[in-house]
């Protein structure tokens, strides 16, 4: 291999890599803000109307924090309380990528 391939290879790599790590984080906030928000609220606060009403509990709950990663998607997959579950509309790696979102938005 040339010396000249070998970079374009390498650049190539790189501008791929910078890609699907960009397309997973937005992909991750896309889906909650159409599919989650509307409870969850825009910053998780859970204080939308809809959130409000079905008393959803906010990122700053003792109780959400306490949420793995692992048992936020469990509860996305199979639902909790009043929520739905997510494992028939979203798929595998829709569902990490949302929770993923919903758990940095816990402070
Ligand atoms: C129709 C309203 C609604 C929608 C839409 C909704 N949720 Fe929920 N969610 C709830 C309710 C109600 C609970 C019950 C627990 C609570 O009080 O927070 C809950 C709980 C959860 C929990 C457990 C931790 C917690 O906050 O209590 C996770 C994780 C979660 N939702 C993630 C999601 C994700 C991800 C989406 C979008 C794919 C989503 N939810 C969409 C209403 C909703």
């Amino acid at each position: 291999m040339t010396k000249v391939m070998r970079s374009l290879v390498v650049l190539a790599s790189v501008v791929l890599l910078a890609g699907a790590v960009g397309f997973a984080q937005s992909a991750g906030e896309a889906t909650y803000k159409a599919k989650c928000q509307n409870c969850h609220g825009p910053t998780g606060l859970a204080d939308s109307g809809i959130g409000k009403a079905m008393k959803v509990k906010p990122v700053t709950d003792p109780e959400v924090k306490k949420f793995t990663m692992a048992a936020m998607i469990e509860a996305t997959k199979n639902g909790t309380g009043k929520m739905q579950p997510y494992k028939n509309t979203l798929t595998e790696a829709q569902i990490k990528d949302v929770v993923a979102y919903f758990h940095s938005l816990i402070k």
